[in-house]
């Protein structure tokens, strides 16, 4: 099993550090043998061979059986041209992978409910997964950039969405719906633009094929509001890349901490199956080196891909239930920090993790 990893700036490196720790500790209990080809990517990327996504990165990514990536950017980056920032890279591999699908399961551990900032009994018990169409969109339409007239500038973006796009995206929200409470929402923006329109009338079309789930249509605004008002009427999400960029950083709050969110990105090229997991947040280049981070998130994203490039089950089982049995202890990384419990750094929390899935009987 071959994975290529990212680390990537900032926290990057310590919260992968953790899941490598975890993903040693799981060939070691099971007899399964990773290798781990480490590569630069985003800012560190930048600095080192000029570019956020060298062809070796590329290309290690590639030939893996999936990447595990920590996370990329940072304020010192942020004054380079567009065209080479580290975000560069996200998108690149996600095009160069053709991962078309973002799985952002947004689940809200009752015993972390009281760290969101809503209220307990609006945010316990969410269980929501949003399906983020990742390689089409306003991210990737023509044309794009910014011209001039004789007056001013302008700056253009397109959203496009051909059917087939929207036809394989809506296929996996109904597939997955089908294992879990078989609800799909569709979120558009179908009154205004035609790109909408489009999705929702494919949409429509592709549920023929699943009338065991239920699927119903939310513009994007009300979606954005029904998040807050009551988190708990969704099941699955399916929406466009950018709507699925906004609204995913909107459900994980719902949970109490983005540190606790893992993601995965999945599609095909080349006739093979490509996968890339890496934690919802960002680099969080405030607290980066100082032990802080929480590494959650990036340790279930190990476990995501076990999980589903791997089917590797109970493998994965054994990480979730050592993440719970943590927190069920009391310890906490600050982010997810409230009176009573002990607040502890990466490397401990990591640490603590690795123990518990030492101790677990197989
Ligand atoms: C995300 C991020 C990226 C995105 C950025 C860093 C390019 O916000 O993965 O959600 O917009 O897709
Ligand atoms: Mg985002």
């Amino acid at each position: 099993m071959k994975i290529a990893v990212l680390p990537g700036d900032g926290i990057g490196p310590e919260i992968v550090a953790e899941a490598i720790a975890v993903l040693d500790t799981i060939g070691k209990r099971f007899g399964h043998e990773f290798h781990f080809d480490f590569r630069l990517t985003g800012g560190s990327a930048i600095d080192k061979m000029g570019v956020p996504l060298p062809d070796e990165t590329l290309k290690a990514a590639q030939e893996a059986d999936a990447v595990l990536l920590g996370a990329v950017g940072g304020p010192k980056w942020d004054v380079i041209d567009y065209a080479l920032r580290p975000e560069r890279a996200l998108l690149g591999l996600r095009e160069k992978l053709g991962l078309y699908v973002n799985l952002r399961p947004a689940k809200c551990y009752s015993i972390l409910a009281d760290a969101s900032t809503l209220k307990r009994e609006v945010v316990d018990g969410t269980d929501i997964l949003v399906i983020r169409e990742l390689t089409g969109g306003i991210y990737f339409g023509q044309p794009r950039g910014i011209s001039k007239n004789e007056t001013c500038e302008i700056g253009i973006n397109t959203e496009v969405y051909t059917t087939p796009e929207i036809v394989r995206i809506a296929k996996v929200a109904f597939e997955l719906a089908r294992g879990r409470r078989k609800q799909v929402t569709s979120v558009d923006k179908a009154n205004v633009l035609e790109s909408s329109a489009l999705w929702r009338k494919v949409v429509i079309q592709v549920h023929k094929e699943y009338p065991d789930v239920t699927l119903s249509h939310l513009y994007v605004d009300n979606c954005a509001m029904q998040l807050i008002r009551n988190p708990k009427q969704f099941d699955v999400i399916v929406t466009t890349n950018l709507f699925g960029d906004i609204l995913s950083d909107e459900a994980a709050m719902l949970t109490g901490s983005i540190g606790m969110l893992p993601s995965a990105s999945l599609g095909e090229r080349d006739g093979r199956r490509r996968a890339m997991y890496e934690p919802i947040h960002g680099s969080a280049p405030d607290i980066a080196g100082k032990d802080m981070a929480n590494p959650i998130a990036t340790i279930l994203s190990a476990a995501m891909m076990l999980k589903m490039t791997f089917g590797l089950d109970q493998e994965a089982g054994v990480i979730e239930d050592a993440v719970l049995a943590v927190l069920n202890e009391g310890y906490r990384t600050a982010d997810i920090y409230s009176e009573g419990t002990t607040k502890i750094g990466t490397k401990e929390m990591g640490r603590r993790i690795v123990e518990k899935m030492s101790a677990v009987t197989l």
